[in-house]
């Protein structure tokens, strides 16, 4: 079967990342197939610039799954939809668990009724916890501190368990954070409410919040200021690809990180924001928060290894830039209507 009549469900497709990946897929010869509730993500972006069909519903309903996949010929699903805000899944437990871990399973039930046996699935690097050795491999203990991080895992575990006990093949990703925007500006992320700090600052920057917090400036880093990993998120959409393929050929499920491979501080991110926007960004420097680690830094030599993967836009400059493009054109629009 050659790869322009394979058709992939991508869940989630409407939203941040889900859309970059359509884009690779699309320009890989995929059929692509978006299933969103449309809770996050972007009816407008489906239709003007990914141009697939776009199925509006839910993963926790079996009805329509079973007749998604009865009535299309599906090869494999890519599953992003989930909710992903640390700080509400402390408050909302009950929402992480039912849409993150319950509706994963409806979607398990389903693609195992249909035979549709192939999945990658979208975790995170909250499944790690506190961080004991760095940088973060694949072997470090999984020991979750919020909500999010452990309805991610319970799905890790999910998926062990049925491609132990079924015939599904999955890989999972643990992705570090999601940045940047697709170089030619027409796509990228905006989330409401926004808690990523590249979205803040650039956001900050033009003018749309007032300031930007700084938590904690006495870390033992270099700046006093925390060191995370950003990846830029075609890079994040060409492992899907990778990954998508590596299951196609060698239906044997696997776990990579996705991550940059090197830590930005975010002292270091203000200041390369205000040379990109050449703008000014206000910032208040306040206490620490609970349960921030001063540095979570990704081992990505796995992905690189057996997916031969290699980030290409490894630049915090280059992130930045085609964020700063994307928030530019998407507000002028944004401002329009
Ligand atoms: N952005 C990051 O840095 C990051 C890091 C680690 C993991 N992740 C995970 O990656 C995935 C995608 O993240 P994102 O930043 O693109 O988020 P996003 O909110 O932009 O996209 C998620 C999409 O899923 C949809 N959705 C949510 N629940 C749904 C449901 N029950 N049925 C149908 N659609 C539903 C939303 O409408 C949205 O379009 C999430 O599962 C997230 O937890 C993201």
């Amino acid at each position: 079967m050659s790869d322009r009549q394979r058709v992939i469900l991508v869940t989630g497709g409407a939203g941040y990342i889900g859309s970059h990946v359509v884009r690779v897929l699309l320009e890989a010869g995929y059929q692509v197939i978006i299933l969103d509730n449309l809770i996050y993500g972007h009816r407008d972006l489906v239709e003007t610039i990914l141009k697939v069909e776009l199925i509006i519903g839910d993963i926790g309903d079996l009805a329509l799954l079973d007749h998604l996949f009865s009535s299309h010929s599906i090869e494999a699903v890519m599953h992003f939809a989930g909710f992903g805000y640390v700080g509400e899944s402390i408050q909302h437990p009950q929402k992480y668990y039912r849409n993150n871990v319950a509706n994963t399973l409806t979607l398990l039930e389903a693609m195992n009724q249909a035979s549709v046996n192939k999945l990658v699935f979208s975790s995170t690097c909250a499944t790690y916890g506190i961080a004991q050795t760095f940088p973060i491999t694949e072997k470090h203990p999984q020991q979750p501190i919020n909500t999010y991080g452990k309805s991610k895992l319970m799905v890790e575990r999910m998926l062990k368990d049925f491609s132990q006990a079924y015939p599904l093949k999955y890989v999972c990703f643990r992705y570090f954070n999601a940045a940047g925007a697709h170089p030619d500006g027409l796509l990228g992320e905006d989330h409401n409410p926004e808690s990523h700090l590249i979205p803040l600052v650039l956001l900050t920057a033009l003018g749309k919040r007032e300031s930007i917090s700084i938590f904690g400036t006495d870390y033992p880093t270099p700046d006093g200021t925390c060191i995370r990993d950003y990846l830029h998120v075609m890079d994040i959409a060409q492992a899907h690809l990778l990954g998508l393929e590596y299951l196609l050929a060698n239906e044997t499920s696997n776990v990579f990180n996705l991550g940059n491979g090197n830590g930005f501080s975010i002292q270091q991110v203000i200041d390369t924001s205000m040379d990109i926007t050449q703008r000014p960004i206000s910032v208040n420097l306040v206490n620490r928060r609970p349960g921030d680690p001063p540095i979570l830094v990704s081992s990505n030599e796995k992905a690189r290894q057996i997916l031969g993967w290699k980030p290409q836009y490894p630049n915090l400059e280059e992130i930045l830039a085609h964020a700063w493009q994307w928030h530019q054109k998407r507000h002028q629009i944004t401002d329009l209507t």
